[in-house]
């Protein structure tokens, strides 16, 4: 979910509704603002698009306090009662929240049984206790600290009162908030992107702290009432970064960037001389754990299992994927000298933190591998490594994901070179190469397109098969698919397909295989004879050297093991082209959002 609030001299309501038009790839379910002038508090709130709340927005409301939410709901249906802002019973308080109330039952047994709530939300009970609270005769600043002490969970809170035109409370606890420093004016956002219309100058906030915001003032409490000093930073994002210039979509914009990236990537990680190089104190973090542990989701797991690949074969250190969620709450056994990698896009993801916060309480160290400098897990973490592959706004990740392969490779190589390993590649080299091999790939997309019209038009499901390396890149390809067209999607290894999925093979099931690996070229074969045997449409995508007789596209030649970073591209077209034909939005697919900060 996505969070804004204004207070200063200029009318709020555009400045809400254009920020939340830039968090809405937080989550898009429904959408609200609420404003307050000498007539009282107004409320607009609706289901869907920032662009359904714009058309119901009363243009006439003058006024210069506000805030405004766009949700991805979690507790309570997407609909318009459960939208945010939600208000207290006599209406005196308004509030926008992102995170989840854990104790938000055993609140309302507590404190509020006598109160009728209006949505089902965990949002409402934080609106009703402040009110409950000043009510029993504590001023609205105390009893917003009561609240805030009593509630559990993840948290990101703004909050106006009625009867006060001059402040914005504000509250933060896991889930990100920042304020934003203007002359004559303050702002609220959870991700500063929200707010670069206005200012590039924030204050980031930490946990269990609140803030009392107004025109020319920002006062940072701790929940015990001390004041804390934090000096602003100047976000280094440009406004232009998060358009999208010509392109239909963020996401075709983005497939496009990749070249670039990659190309960026190698330039930030080089020294001087033109050598890879990466911070020494990582390095020897790296290279004293016995054990990496990678932790991550969605497709930034994908990616964490090719740096599996690049760990073991080029630094020779054994290393274990997991899933942030599974891992958090059943913990494998962990050897004597782990370090941590945590692969994260936006640096927020609530399952991963889970996990950073119990690894560091059992003293561990952690890097986090993120494209958001800044961000928790890249706060929290005793390394960063940036993915540097500018704003990603569409929610199906694809230049973030190869950034993370690329950045990744970078780090086996250059700790193998630290252990005096010789891998034999000539890393910078071999990823411009690359780079090119993705231009090309970019200039093929009519052939993607074709190809997703013939095999996606009327499928139902589809499948994605490859081994070894080709494997982790058909989860991903599956995933993309899945996400934007709504086609039921599945990745599965090669040789695994005889022991149950082949079953789900009929007359014209689409099935692409994935063929760069030498190693297993003929087994994968063999897997595509098996399915089509049995009636399925076969695409096979093979690496230039691989490729045989019938094969539907040939990719230009990388080194075998930068083959993720490559053969991912069509996978990507492929889907977005999917999409496209089906009529989705690609760049907001349903039931998604692309940073979830809840758990
Ligand atoms: C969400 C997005 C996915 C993304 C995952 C992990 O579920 O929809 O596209 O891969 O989060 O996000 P992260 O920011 O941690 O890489």
């Amino acid at each position: 979910c996505g969070i804004v609030g204004y207070i200063g001299n200029q009318d709020a309501k555009e400045i809400l509704l254009k920020g939340l038009e830039k968090l809405e790839y937080r989550g898009y379910d429904s959408a609200g603002i609420a404003v307050i002038n000498e007539a009282g508090v107004h409320l607009f709130k609706e289901k869907g698009r920032i662009a359904e709340l714009r058309k119901i927005v009363d243009t006439e409301v003058s006024a210069t306090v506000g805030i405004g939410h766009t949700r991805w709901a979690t507790h309570g249906k997407p609909n318009k009662i459960n939208a945010h802002p939600h208000q207290s019973a006599s209406e005196r308080f308004t509030i926008v929240h992102n995170g989840v109330i854990e104790n938000y039952e055993l609140l309302i047994e507590e404190f509020l049984s006598d109160v009728t709530f209006k949505s089902d939300t965990d949002t409402e009970v934080i609106v009703q206790l402040v009110e409950k609270f000043v009510n029993e005769g504590l001023e609205v600043k105390e009893a917003f600290r009561k609240t805030l002490s009593k509630l559990e969970g993840s948290y990101a809170i703004a909050m106006i009162d009625r009867h006060n035109k001059e402040t914005i409370y504000v509250a933060k606890n896991k889930s990100p908030l920042l304020i934003g420093l203007g002359d004559g004016f303050n702002v609220v956002a959870s991700d500063a992107m929200a707010m670069l219309q206005v200012t590039k100058e924030f204050v980031e906030l930490m946990d269990k702290e609140m803030v009392i915001v107004s025109e020319d003032n920002v006062q940072i409490l701790s929940l015990t009432g001390e004041n804390v000093e934090r000096k602003p930073f100047i976000a280094k994002l440009d406004a232009s970064d998060i358009e999208k210039g010509t392109y239909p979509h963020y996401m075709l914009k983005e497939i496009d960037e990749q070249p670039i990236v990659i190309r960026k990537i190698v330039k930030e990680y080089s020294d001087n001389q033109g050598d890879l190089q990466i911070d020494q104190a990582i390095v020897d973090a790296v290279k004293a754990a016995d054990r990496l542990y990678i932790v991550a989701a969605g497709t930034s797991y994908h990616a964490g299992m090719i740096g599996k690949n690049f760990f073991e074969r080029l630094a020779k250190i054994p290393t274990e994927v997991h899933v942030a969620s599974e891992f958090v709450y059943n913990t494998p056994l962990l050897t004597k000298k782990p370090l941590f990698i945590f692969i994260s896009q936006s640096g927020e993801t609530a399952d991963s933190r889970a996990v950073l916060v119990k690894i560091k309480e059992l003293g561990y160290n952690a890097l986090t591998i993120t494209n958001v400098p800044g961000s928790t897990l890249s706060r929290e973490a005793d390394h960063t490594l940036l993915l540097h592959a500018g704003p990603e706004i569409a929610v199906a990740s694809t230049k973030a994901y190869t950034a993370q392969v690329a950045v990744l490779a970078i780090l086996a190589q250059v700790v193998a070179k630290g252990k005096n390993i010789d891998t034999k590649i000539d890393l910078s080299r071999e990823l411009s190469i690359v780079a090119s091999a993705m231009e090309t790939l970019c200039d093929h997309r009519e052939d993607f397109e074709k190809m997703a019209r013939e095999f996606l038009t009327d499928a139902r499901n589809a499948f994605f098969i490859g081994r070894g390396l080709d494997y982790a890149v058909c989860l991903e390809g599956a995933l993309k698919l899945k996400e934007i067209s709504y086609i039921q999607a599945e990745g599965f290894a090669g040789g695994e397909l005889k022991h149950g999925p082949i079953a789900l093979i009929e007359d014209g099931t689409p099935v692409f295989a994935l063929a760069t690996q030498e190693n297993v070229n003929l087994n994968i074969r063999g897997n595509v004879k098996e399915v089509v045997s049995r009636g399925a449409n076969a695409c096979i995508i093979s690496m230039k050297g691989l490729e045989m007789k019938g094969d539907a596209f040939v990719l230009p030649e990388v080194h075998p093991i930068l083959t993720p970073l490559i053969s991912v591209i069509p996978l990507q077209f492929i889907s977005y082209y999917a999409a496209l034909h089906r009529g989705c939005d690609v760049d907001k697919p349903r039931n998604l959002a692309k940073s979830v900060t809840v758990e």
